[in-house]
């Protein structure tokens, strides 16, 4: 029976208590489709478990702490004991080498010199004069040896983790994709090709030309691909406040680089510190040249280079100093132009490959109407294309959202291009 009008009210006032079927429909209530069948097979899983432990006999004791009954301070706290802390020392002199009584000079910083033995775990084969070897505080003997010291923020340089950009990821660009890969995966995948002629592998790339070519993006791409050390160095991070750092540094940084089995040194925007030595009148010489000298200095170094290739990236090669570019330190100069057409179509099917577009969308037509258009100028047409998209509320994007994004990149910011400018350079 339909409730009156009044009764209504009444209920308001006093409302029905919610029966059995109400509840159970209430519980369900922002459950999942299978949340109830989950949790009871959690459940169950949960019991088998202690089951299995029940029947196995596990204790408390062997899944975690132990009674404090069964604890035993005292070998502990020799345990603890015998493990000390190492010293740092300086391994300065062997004395009788190669013999079985060799015995070592040792300078323990602000302590004094010792002659002493190897620990049990050290082989002699390990330690070389001029090493960092930690000790141990009773017998001085040396216990580890120790990498050398380097500048924590050169180790800082090191590309750890790998980026996300694959070859595939550069439009276009093949001739310079050909020629970094000929220059640092051949030597290091084949070198007795290179023995076999008698000839040494180049050893640095110049990669030069207007800005958003692809330089950087290109260089991400190798260090993606080898499985040598990659270590990235920002051009202006190297001319630091203090005279003598940068040089101090570009020293380290080899020195690191060179005690790796094979690595890639990259340095971006190189015009920070690469540039053409000048005479500033003033007869000081300038802390920028003087980084830039040890640059060259180690490039083609007094110490063997091991398996070091340089890249080095810039939009301005003309200013850089004609000693940096000289064959034999930077053999190779890869030139990043704009890209042509099909480069441009290639580029604009990478940056909407994530996009959610419509079917089919006229790439080519898009990058013939972006004419003397650089990789990153495209870039930003496929996001501005997605705002247009976003600002319509629609989930996808239209060709239409593309051309409007065209006129308004291309056409709109080519007051702020300086593709033009810097073309003259390169
Ligand atoms: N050939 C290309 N293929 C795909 N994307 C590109 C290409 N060239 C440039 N881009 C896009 O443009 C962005 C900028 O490129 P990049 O950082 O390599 O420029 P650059 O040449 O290093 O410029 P700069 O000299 O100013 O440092 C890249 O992140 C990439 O998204
Ligand atoms: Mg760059």
């Amino acid at each position: 029976m339909a409730p009156e009008p009044e009764d209504e009210i009444k209920d308001e006032k006093n409302p029905r208590p919610l029966d059995e079927d109400d509840i159970a429909l209430l519980k369900t209530y922002g459950l999942g489709p299978y949340s109830t069948s989950i949790k009871k097979v959690e459940k169950e899983i949960k019991e088998m478990a202690k089951k299995v432990n029940d029947l196995c006999g596990i204790k408390e004791s062997d899944t975690g702490l132990a009674a404090p009954s069964q604890w035993d301070l005292v070998s502990d706290k020799q345990m603890m004991q015998e493990e000390q802390p190492l010293q740092v020392a300086r391994c300065t002199k062997i004395i009788n080498p190669n013999t079985e009584d060799a015995k070592y000079v040792i300078n323990v910083k602000q302590i004094a010199k010792f002659v002493v033995g190897l620990g049990d775990k050290v082989s002699p084969t390990d330690i070389e004069e001029g090493m960092r070897v930690g000790v141990d505080r009773n017998k001085y003997q040396i216990q580890i040896p120790l990498p050398p010291k380097i500048d924590p923020s050169v180790t800082m340089m090191t590309v750890e983790e790998k980026p996300d950009v694959t070859y595939n990821d550069v439009g276009g660009c093949k001739e310079q994709i050909e020629k970094m890969r000929e220059v640092v995966e051949l030597p290091m995948l084949h070198p007795e090709k290179f023995v076999k002629l008698g000839i040494d592998p180049p050893k640095g790339v110049l990669l030069y030309g207007p800005p958003g070519t692809g330089k950087t993006l290109l260089a991400r791409a190798v260090a993606n691909r080898t499985d040598a050390c990659f270590i990235r160095v920002i051009g202006s991070e190297l001319v630091q406040k203090y005279v003598g750092e940068g040089a101090r540094m570009v020293r380290e940084l080899f020195q690191m680089a060179r005690s790796k089995k094979a690595c890639i040194v990259f340095f971006d925007e190189v015009d920070a510190i690469g540039g053409a030595r000048f005479d500033d009148g003033v007869g000081g010489d300038n802390e920028v040249q003087r980084t830039m000298l040890e640059i060259v200095n180690q490039l083609d170094g007094f110490d063997a280079r091991g398996n070091i290739k340089v890249l080095m990236a810039t939009n301005r090669p003309d200013t850089l100093d004609p000693a940096l570019l000289r064959p034999g330190r930077l053999d190779r100069k890869v030139e990043f132009g704009l890209p042509d057409l099909e480069s441009r179509t290639q580029i604009f099917k990478i940056h909407t490959r994530t996009m959610n577009c419509e079917r089919d969308i006229r790439f080519e037509l898009l990058a013939r109407l972006c004419p003397n258009s650089t990789g990153a100028d495209i870039r930003s047409v496929c996001t501005e294309a997605g705002m247009y998209a976003i600002r319509a509320r629609r989930k996808t994007v239209t060709e239409k959202d593309f051309l409007d994004a065209v006129n308004k990149v291309i056409k709109g910011y080519q007051k702020f291009s300086a593709t033009p400018k810097y073309m003259v350079y390169n």
